[in-house]
């Protein structure tokens, strides 16, 4: 049947979104034979330029498809759903990027037409009370699903982790939403800086000290067994 959709969300900027869809769907492209769409909605086209830019870098290399989304036209939603059904067939995994923005349409189309949300939760006073204002929208739209037939996993995953108070904390958000969270944080690290890739893994796959395969092996039990 058709590709597993999986988005990429929160109300907070700069939480992780982009980092971490970029790091799963590349080692994804790299450790499986799935055929992987990356749908990259922000304005500012981050997947999309990085492909582009790799490209050129390296022609001979066998990147993952990227199709950069613009919700900033008349009707977005029809032409996304539109995209979606196309690319459904397509691809076993369509990762969508999802802009900010609660109140706007994108958030609502996005998970509507998601299986899987994954939302990175950093802390700080102020990501926290964003995310709850996110998670707390969750079960509307899970409703309208549930209407069609269709039902929604929402997955948190703590990013940046450090060994501060306000991180300890964030376990206590488990279950708003209906949010799981992964036992598997990723910590704050240059190099999720600088392997943003869309060829290459962030790691080696075989190094099982290795935090990254502790998230990704956790990812592939829940979202994609
Ligand atoms: N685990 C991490 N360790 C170190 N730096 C990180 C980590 N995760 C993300 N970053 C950095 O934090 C910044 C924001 O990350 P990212 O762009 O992925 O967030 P985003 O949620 O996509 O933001 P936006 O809402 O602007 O799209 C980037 O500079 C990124 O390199
Ligand atoms: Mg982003």
């Amino acid at each position: 049947m058709g590709a597993k959709i999986i988005s990429f969300a929160t109300q907070k900027g700069g939480s992780g979104k982009t980092t971490l869809l970029m790091l799963t769907a590349a080692a994804i492209h790299n450790r499986t034979d799935k055929k992987i769409l990356v749908i990259d909605s922000d304005p500012q086209r981050s997947v999309k330029d990085m492909y582009k830019y790799e490209q050129e870098l390296y022609p001979n290399a066998r990147q993952y498809d990227v199709f950069a989304f613009n919700w900033q036209q008349p009707n977005p939603e029809v032409n996304f759903q539109k995209t979606i059904q196309l690319a459904e067939n397509k691809y076993d995994i369509i990762f969508n990027d999802v802009p900010g923005k609660i109140h706007g349409k994108e958030v609502y189309y996005s998970i509507l037409i998601s299986d899987i949300v994954i939302v990175p939760i950093v802390a700080s006073s102020l990501d926290l009370s964003a995310t709850v204002d996110f998670l707390k929208t969750i079960p509307e739209v899970r409703k309208d699903k549930e209407k069609l037939g269709y039902k929604l996993d929402v997955y948190g995953v703590i990013n940046k982790k450090d060994n501060t108070i306000e991180h300890q904390k964030l376990y206590e958000l488990a279950g708003l939403g209906g949010m799981e969270l992964f036992y598997s944080p990723i910590s704050n690290k240059v190099r999720y800086k600088r392997v943003i890739s869309t060829i290459y893994d962030v790691t080696d796959p075989n190094d099982p000290n290795d935090e990254f395969n502790k998230y990704f092996d956790e990812f592939m039990i829940k979202c994609l067994s």
